[in-house]
């Protein structure tokens, strides 16, 4: 039985019980008219009568009234959010998550079980949707891997069946193609630790291994590495530095590379100039030192630079170059800086070139 049907059986109950018990009660006591005393006087005196049958009618009027505002008091307080609660979970059923459940101002049950069915239905929709934009990013990023891998292999491909045809015929040719064999097979190799990286970052499976290191010993080594690595590309390296030779910071040296050079990386992907010029500065802040890594590349529009360190952004140039990237490294550069405590952020001037700046908090004893 529907409640509206049981509330309407409530409201027979609480008006025509009393109300038929009250007339059987009445009819009774005016047919015993052979009864003495105050039967007596009420069934002979017309004026009682009136008055009793007056009283009657107006208990009963009260009696239907009364029932009126209660069944309709319990029928908006009970039905009408059971009513919204069950088309609720109905759209929920569909996949329906757009609509909003009316709570009741009361502040009993009903109103807690609306409320509870509303916070659930937000939190469905919050989780409906941030998979919608995984699953986005993942497609994405599955298309990137895709392009950023077939262009090296067919490089690889390209020059290999040069080398087996005989194509390059002299030993500088055939150390040329050589060469390119090799760098092309770094860049995938660089791909495929960044996503390996990503992919443990984004589970939060990063196992850090946190030290005390000089930061200048580390970074004197770390321009000697990439010294030579960017003699081969044809940029200059500056190095600069400003700092105490005895600071040091907590940090993990192996993943502070990846941070230098995904950074690095950055700038000679993206340089346009002949005469390209990366510089490392090191400085002194109180309690900080800070890290600037500059080039003189084709630096980042205002309206990008605020999304360089997002997931997956790459900027249109750069999406529609053929300069591969998954537009993660930034992004990990990001993560890796945060959990050492510190801060990284942008300065670009298009065409001028780029400054990537890192913050470290300075280890005192
Ligand atoms: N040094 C730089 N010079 C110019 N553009 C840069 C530089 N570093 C980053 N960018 C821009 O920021 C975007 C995000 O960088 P990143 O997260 O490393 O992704 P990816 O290099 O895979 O595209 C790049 O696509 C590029 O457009
Ligand atoms: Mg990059």
């Amino acid at each position: 039985m529907k409640l509206k049907y049981k509330l309407i059986a409530v409201f027979g109950g609480i008006v025509l019980v009393p109300t038929v018990l009250f007339s059987i009660c009445l009819i009774t006591i005016l047919n015993l008219k052979n009864n003495a005393g105050v039967l007596d006087a009420l069934t002979e005196e017309p004026d009682l009568k009136d008055l009793s049958i007056k009283m009657a009618c107006i208990i009963i009027v009260i009696l239907v009234l009364t029932g009126i505002a209660l069944v309709s008091f319990i029928y908006k307080e009970i039905a009408v959010p059971v009513h919204q609660l069950s088309e609720g979970t109905r759209n929920i059923a569909e996949g329906n998550l757009e609509f909003e459940i009316e709570v009741p101002s009361s502040d009993d049950h009903m109103a807690e079980l609306c409320r509870s069915f509303e916070y659930m239905r937000k939190k469905l929709k919050e989780t409906t949707e941030r998979n919608i934009e995984n699953e986005n990013e993942n497609r994405l990023l599955i298309s990137n891997i895709t392009h950023d891998l077939k262009t090296p292999v067919t490089s690889i491909k390209g020059y290999a069946e040069g080398l087996l045809d005989g194509v390059a015929d002299t030993p500088e040719k055939q150390q040329k193609y050589l060469r390119t064999i090799y760098n092309k097979a770094n860049d995938m190799d660089r791909l495929i630790n960044e996503l390996t990286f990503y992919a443990g970052i984004d589970t939060n499976r990063v196992p850090y291994n946190f030290t005390r290191i000089n930061i200048s010993g580390y970074f004197d080594d770390c321009v000697d590495e990439l010294g030579m690595d960017m003699e081969s590309h044809g940029i200059e390296l500056v190095y600069m530095n400003y700092l105490d030779r005895e600071t040091m910071i907590i940090a993990d040296p192996e993943q502070l590379k990846r941070v230098v050079n995904n950074i690095i990386g950055n700038s000679v992907k993206y340089m346009n100039k002949d005469k390209g010029v990366i510089s490392i500065r090191l400085k002194d802040g109180d309690d900080t030192i800070l890290v600037e890594i500059e080039d003189n590349g084709r630096g980042i529009d205002g309206k990008d630079l605020p999304y360089i360190f997002d997931r997956f952004y790459r900027t249109d140039r750069s999406r529609n170059s053929s300069k591969g990237g998954s537009g993660i490294g930034l992004s990990i550069v990001k993560k890796i800086v945060e959990d050492h405590g510190g801060r990284v952020w942008a300065q670009s001037h298009p065409e001028t070139g780029t400054t990537i700046f890192l913050e470290f908090r300075k280890y005192r004893e």
